[in-house]
């Protein structure tokens, strides 16, 4: 294993397009920040930047409706996002912004050190544009139907109603988001990374030589070489962003992804005179913390540019998190499906190493994993208040009633208490390799381990039951019992730093060497110790509830924000047409796909009346699978049709989502079939 003499630890830039939630915590910035924080305790050279990425298509689009200037929109998230991780310790040593002026200057040349050896490949092609605003569209601002399901409001990149990848070329009817006419084609000369011309030095780099990097990202790269790379363009025509250095580049500006990764090395430049030893020195370990969206860029795009602007070192492991869920859904920014970290605070203020310690047990490290407010409060409860709490303050509480809160002087050695003593420098040896291979849920596990130590060790012995009968036993099992919370003090400093600190200063300590856990004497016999602080509180039922509501009230605004988008009603109609309309419960018998279509399945159904057959456009909904034996509502009068070749005799009832998505609608419980809906 190479001998690294410094550290360079980045974390992914957070676009600054809204605020930051518990997904981006828990999959980037608290493994970075517990990594970091480990590496200073040992009193490595280390630092660990980060900023804000403040260029790209969805934050013009933001400022757009919200009547703003992009500048204006980046200020102000910019803002939130650096007080919520300042909130919760994220001890960046810089976090900086992509709109600074080193930023502008070191991306600028970059891309010109690229240019002048003549690294791009320059194409001219044919793109969209606005004549009315006399601007090229980004994918994004092209609207049309959508070739696949015939959505209108399809973008250019993708229709969000089929989840389909879309060219903008693919689009029917397109028109710009902008001044809604239709786009014309024009030529536009771009410049594109040759990705393809590198595939031998990813295979050796990646393939061959960082086996060891996380089987998620190891993975993920070696099904993009695979599968072969494509020439990339890097510039955009765009007026948000770098503007690009040359003079054939005029009223372009440098592709969001190729300014950004390159924001590392402006903020190290930013925050240090000394930023060429860490950024060109192979003695340097770059390690990028990012989420699994971002694996692509960071371990093919970026190296791939550092090593054709020829001056920077390679990371040497790129640690990528998989996704947090909440309460089971996806989370979402635009859907308001999240727990934002600035609220949280005003919900839990000072908890925030609750969450950290929740967002860490519960780390999406090798899949997808769910939060939810109810394993947020056991956590709390069962783990942080009973074990850890609770062990920190018996043992303090203890020492000031029966030793005025000064370590006691210990007597001889039981083989229990030697297990114990020695059981401080496994642990420390057990929290350093999950630290140091990335398992961070494993290495908490293992600080906490020394806490139901501790815990158990004073259920074990009861120094209280003793006191008057033993009083050098006493001595001893206290002084133990403080060592164990000065190491303590030290474990959870990386996980929890303000418990870490409260701890500390409860124990009056300043130690904070991590090659100092397990050291004899820790807290020395006689020192003075402050009184007894609860390190956490119990949450109540309320509390969580009360967040379970909050959510569940987002998704509420979210569907009636949907509401305002609902058709207005039809026309009325007499109580007889009304009463002309025969709808029924059926149970269905059998489903199956109608051959050579997407969205038809044809339904054997028994109505009461008779067995007949249905064909029902839901097959994008609902698997035949799901169907069987499930009890749905017909309308039987209706008159029968040939669909694809078969009789449809009636028509399934459903209700239509804002997406196109379809809901089958049936009896609330098991109902005779037959029985009439009126
Ligand atoms: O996915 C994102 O949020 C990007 N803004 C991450 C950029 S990381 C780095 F390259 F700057
Ligand atoms: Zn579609």
């Amino acid at each position: 294993m190479k001998n690294f003499q410094r550290y360079l630890i980045t974390a992914a830039l957070p676009y600054a397009n809204g605020p930051v939630h518990i997904g981006h915590l828990a999959g980037v910035y608290i493994p970075a920040d517990i990594y970091s924080r480990y590496l200073r305790l040992k009193k490595e050279d280390v630092i660990f930047v980060c900023g804000s990425d403040e260029h790209g298509v969805p934050i013009t689009i933001r400022a757009q409706k919200e009547g703003k200037t992009p500048q204006e929109i980046v200020d102000k998230y910019h803002s939130i996002i650096k007080n919520s991780f300042a909130e919760f310790g994220i001890n960046f040593d810089i976090y900086s912004r992509t709109t600074n002026s080193v930023h502008y200057e070191t991306a600028s040349n970059f891309f010109k050190t690229i240019f002048e050896k003549n690294g791009f490949i320059e194409k001219t092609t044919e793109n969209f544009f606005d004549e009315e605003r006399q601007q090229f569209l980004a994918d994004r601002y092209i609207i049309g139907t959508c070739p696949r399901c015939g959505n209108e409001k399809a973008y250019g990149d993708q229709c969000e109603k089929c989840g389909t990848s879309l060219a903008p070329s693919e689009l029917l009817n397109p028109h710009s988001a902008l001044s809604g006419k239709p786009p014309i084609l024009k030529s536009t000369k771009h410049w594109y990374l040759p990705l393809d011309k590198f595939e031998n030095f990813l295979k050796k780099w990646i393939l061959e030589e960082h086996q060891e990097w996380k089987p998620n990202v190891y993975g993920q790269c070696k099904s993009w070489i695979d599968s072969g790379l494509q020439p990339r363009a890097v510039s955009r025509d765009l007026n948000w962003g770098v503007p690009l250095p040359i003079e054939e580049g005029k009223g372009k500006v440098l592709y969001v992804w190729f300014d950004a990764p390159i924001g590392y090395i402006s903020a190290t430049k930013e925050l240090t005179e000394d930023w060429e030893k860490y950024w060109k020195s192979e003695d340097t370990k770059l390690v990028h913390f990012i989420g699994k969206d971002n694996i692509v860029f960071h371990c093919i795009i970026f190296p791939i540019m550092l090593k054709m602007e020829g001056s920077y070192i390679l990371p040497e492991n790129v640690p990528a998190n998989e996704f947090l869920n909440l309460e089971g859904e996806k989370i979402s920014t635009s859907q308001n499906w999240a727990v934002w970290l600035h609220e949280y605070l005003e919900d839990f203020p000072q908890k925030q190493d609750v969450l950290r310690y929740v967002l860490t047990a519960n780390a999406p490290e090798t899949k997808d994993n769910d939060f939810t407010w109810k394993d947020f409060q056991a956590r709390n409860n069962s783990e942080l208040v009973a074990v850890l709490g609770n062990f920190v303050n018996r043992a303090v509480v203890l020492t000031h009633k029966y030793f005025e809160g000064k370590v006691p002087q210990y007597d001889s050695f039981s083989d229990y208490d030697k297990e114990v003593l020695t059981s401080f420098s496994q642990i420390k040896k057990n929290v350093e390799e999950n630290i140091e291979n990335f398992h961070f849920r494993e290495a908490l596990k293992e600080a906490m381990n020394l806490a139901r130590i501790g815990n158990k060790y004073l259920a074990d012995t009861e120094p209280w039951k003793i006191v008057k009968t033993d009083f050098l036993r006493v001595q001893t099992i206290l002084y133990i019992s403080l060592q164990i919370c000065g190491n303590l003090s030290l474990l959870f400093e990386p996980f929890l730093p303000f418990t870490a600190a409260k701890l500390r200063k409860m124990l009056n300590s300043n130690e904070i060497n991590w090659e100092n856990i397990g050291k004899e004497n820790l807290l020395p016999v006689n020192h003075q110790i402050e009184t007894a602080e609860l390190l956490f509180a119990q949450i109540e039922d309320k509390e969580i509830e009360k967040q379970i509501e909050k959510l569940h009230f987002a998704k509420q605004q979210r569907l009636q924000q949907t509401a305002s988008q609902v058709k207005s009603a039809k026309q009325n109609i007499s109580y007889d047409d009304f009463q002309k309309i025969d709808i029924r419960v059926a149970t269905v018998l059998k489903a199956e796909k109608v051959a050579k279509t997407k969205k038809l399945l044809q339904l054997t159904l028994d109505t009461g009346i008779d067995t007949r057959i249905v064909v029902s456009g839901i097959a994008e909904s609902y698997s035949p699978e799901q169907l069987i034996g499930k009890q749905v509502v017909i309308l039987v009068n209706l008159e029968p049709r040939e669909i694809k070749g078969i009789t449809s005799q009636g028509m399934i009832l459903t209700a239509e989502g804002q997406n196109g998505e379809l809901c089958l609608l049936s009896p609330e419980k098991l109902f005779m079939n037959g029985a009439e809906i009126k």
